[in-house]
């Protein structure tokens, strides 16, 4: 492919380093779209007729059925541009050697890249949406199940099962818009660049976007070629979703544990012990939560290499590429999965009520003495002072008797009357976003529309 200025053969320690193809190997069909498209630049200008355009595009779609059929997986080539163009001389002859007229692996790799990030990017998004779906679900399901709230891991205030489900879903959402702005950028066609100073050949570049469903074509080859910053916002966008993931797979792992047994998870997502015969696992989540640290380093080990180069194409560029491809095939699996251990979960509503004890009402009780005409900070000392008696009395808040409820405030027999349950404390709460049944059926509508197929 370039050996003519050379006189002796690659060391094969350069080699095991340089040969890319066990990696990009996967961009064959990428690299296919890109040569075909280019077969009908080049004859847009003249250096293909259209006798040899019509010969070149039956030699890839013979040399598609070839990759299709494994033609990457034990080849000695380069790389993947490397290898197409040898199977298309196999099949076309020297007519071939035409099709890398002005043009560049540079510009072509840079090309191939940008696709498959689209692609995987639309991959992603189909995966969250999904998990969304099956969140939303879950909180249609759970809409009068009650649950404590936790700050600090510790028991906070009472809340729907579809207030926390629903919180993870908006996570969801951001998600997906990170990945649509990252996939809007990296839809910048590089074609016809060349190797840095643009191609020789004045070909179209604005018909090669549109044959290749790229927005707009860049408007700087040196930057075309040495630009990966789409991979760093693809990454990127992943590792957030990914962290999300993780985040909504520690909860769960809390609440499958038998000391919380809030929710059951479905036999096919946990694993068993190879010694303990009762154990069931949370495998998937702790797998889900493991992705997230992994995607954090691609992205990091990404950008390192980035900043080190010099502007145009290094070779460290190529380096990147497996880092991108393991990040975007892990989210996507993470969130596979995770869509999988959500629609399967099982609620245990008896077991979270009988977590909502009276001290998650505390707030509840402040609020009252609030509204009977105290400053916030007055009645949260007093609430407090009740909580400390309801302690050394060995009782919950509400079953302080009355006389010793009045001995730390006089109004509390009369507030504590109308407390109510964690049923009231949700219904309490109608502001937008909160646990009020219709606040939380306006919630359900307003993501299920940010999730509708
Ligand atoms: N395999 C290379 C890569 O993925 C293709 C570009 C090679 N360009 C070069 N100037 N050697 O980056």
């Amino acid at each position: 492919m370039w050996g003519g200025r050379f006189t002796e053969p690659m060391d094969p320690r350069l080699d095991r380093l340089n040969r890319s193809l066990p990696v990009d190997g996967r961009l064959w069909r990428e690299d296919l779209e890109t040569n075909r498209a280019w077969v009908h630049a080049l004859e847009g200008v003249g250096v293909l007729t259209g006798d040899e355009r019509v010969r070149l595009l039956a030699g890839l779609d013979a040399v598609a059925e070839q990759l299709a059929a494994g033609a990457a997986d034990d080849a000695a080539d380069e790389d993947i541009h490397s290898l197409l163009e040898r199977l298309l001389g196999e099949v076309v002859g020297p007519l071939a050697g035409k099709l890398h007229t002005g043009r560049s692996r540079n510009d072509q790799v840079a090309t191939d890249l940008r696709l498959w990030t689209m692609g995987a990017l639309d991959r992603l998004d189909g995966a969250l949406a999904a998990l969304g779906l099956a969140l939303i679900a879950q909180a249609r399901g759970g809409l009068d199940v009650l649950m404590p709230s936790y700050t600090h891991t510790q028991r906070a205030q009472p809340v729907r099962f579809a207030h926390w489900a629903l919180a993870h879903a908006w996570a969801l959402v951001r998600d997906r818009a990170r990945g649509a702005g990252a996939r809007a950028r990296a839809s910048v066609l590089p074609l016809g660049s060349g190797a840095i100073a643009g191609s020789g050949f004045a070909v179209d570049r604005e018909a090669l976007a549109s044959r290749l469903g790229f927005a707009a074509v860049s408007a700087n080859s040196i930057d075309a070629v040495g630009d990966r910053d789409f991979t760093l916002e693809a990454v990127f966008a992943a590792t957030v979703a990914g962290m999300h993931l993780s985040r909504l797979a520690e909860d769960l792992v809390l609440f499958s544990s038998a000391e919380f047994g809030f929710v059951v998870l479905a036999e096919p997502f946990t694993t068993g012990s190879s010694l303990m015969p009762q154990k069931r696992n949370p495998d998937s989540l702790e797998l889900v939560r493991a992705k997230a640290g992994h995607l954090l380093g691609r992205l990091v080990a990404m950008t390192a290499t980035l900043k080190a180069m010099p502007s145009g194409y290094q070779k460290d560029l190529q380096e990147n590429n497996a880092a991108l491809f393991d990040a975007l095939d892990g989210a996507l699996a993470a969130t596979e999965l995770m869509e999988g251990v959500v629609a399967g979960l099982q609620l245990r509503p008896g077991r979270m009520a009988s977590a909502l004890d009276a001290a998650t009402l505390a707030t509840d009780l402040a609020d009252l003495v609030v509204q009977a005409g105290r400053p916030f900070r007055e009645a949260h000392g007093l609430v407090g002072a009740l909580v400390r008696k309801a302690e050394e009395l060995g009782v919950a808040i509400d079953r302080v008797p009355t006389g010793e409820a009045a001995k730390v405030d006089p109004a509390f027999p009369d507030l504590l009357s109308r407390l109510g349950g964690p049923g009231a404390a949700v219904e309490r709460r109608r502001v937008a976003g909160g646990t009020a049944r219709t606040a939380v059926l306006e919630q359900l509508d307003a993501a299920a529309a940010a999730f509708k197929p």
